[in-house]
């Protein structure tokens, strides 16, 4: 009955026999990742977010630099000459959501921290053609007027450590507010931007 033949004209059986397949080799594939330490465990020096750049991170969100800007450098040539080190999976252990994103309308900036000054980021964001004449990028001046949010801040933190086990201690919860002081939204985007992949593995 289960000949190759006979199989490819029963669509009934071709349907069930292909799903069954189809699901034992995703299995296969994907459950080892849940118990593999390279796809588990923070890279060597990997720090959850602090105050400062959890907020950047969400006003990075809210802003829709998804849309334009993945954080995701592939394992290819053109991209680890132009990038750096490629992605791997145990620095993105606290990105809660992942922005890898898919959408390349600007560079990947997986590896953007330290590689320009505050400075450079600031009048970056204020208009980007002062520093990149043929930028189609859009220009962000408000976040340099709006305070950075403490309101919510400790209860994000505490979600992040009670919900999803990110190692923050209670004195960071605590001071939270108070390194929020005084900056503007501006100032969080960019500590944000400025910390993102730079936990990279070291070159063999
Ligand atoms: C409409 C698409 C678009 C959006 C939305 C956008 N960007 Fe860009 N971005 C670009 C393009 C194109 C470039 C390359 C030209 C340039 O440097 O301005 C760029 C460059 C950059 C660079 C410099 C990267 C490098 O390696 O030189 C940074 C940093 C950056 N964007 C951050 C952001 C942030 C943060 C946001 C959200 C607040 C954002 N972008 C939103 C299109 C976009």
């Amino acid at each position: 009955m289960f000949s190759h033949k006979a199989l490819e004209k029963n669509i009934g059986w071709l349907m069930v026999l292909t799903f069954v397949i189809v699901s034992f080799g995703g299995l296969v594939q994907i459950v080892p990742l849940f118990f593999q330490k390279s796809t588990t465990q923070p890279v060597e020096g990997l720090k959850p977010y602090n105050a400062l750049e959890l907020t950047g991170r969400d006003i990075y969100i809210r802003e829709g630099c998804v849309g334009c800007h993945s954080q995701m450098v592939r394992p290819f040539r053109a991209e680890t000459e132009r990038y750096g080190h490629f992605s791997v999976a145990g620095e993105f252990i606290y990105d809660r959501p992942f922005l890898w994103g898919s959408k390349r309308t600007g560079p990947d900036l997986h590896r953007v921290g330290g590689r320009y000054s505050d400075d450079w980021h600031y009048t970056h964001m204020m208009n980007p053609r002062d520093v990149v004449p043929e930028s189609n990028m859009p220009a962000y001046p408000w976040l340099a007027e709006a305070a950075a949010d403490a309101s919510t801040i400790q209860q994000k933190m505490t979600v992040l450590k009670n919900w999803a086990g990110h190692p923050y201690t209670d004195e960071e919860v605590a001071a939270a507010p108070e390194m929020l002081k005084d900056k503007t939204e501006m100032d969080a985007l960019i500590a944000y931007l400025q910390v993102l992949g730079t936990h990279a593995p070291k070159a063999k």
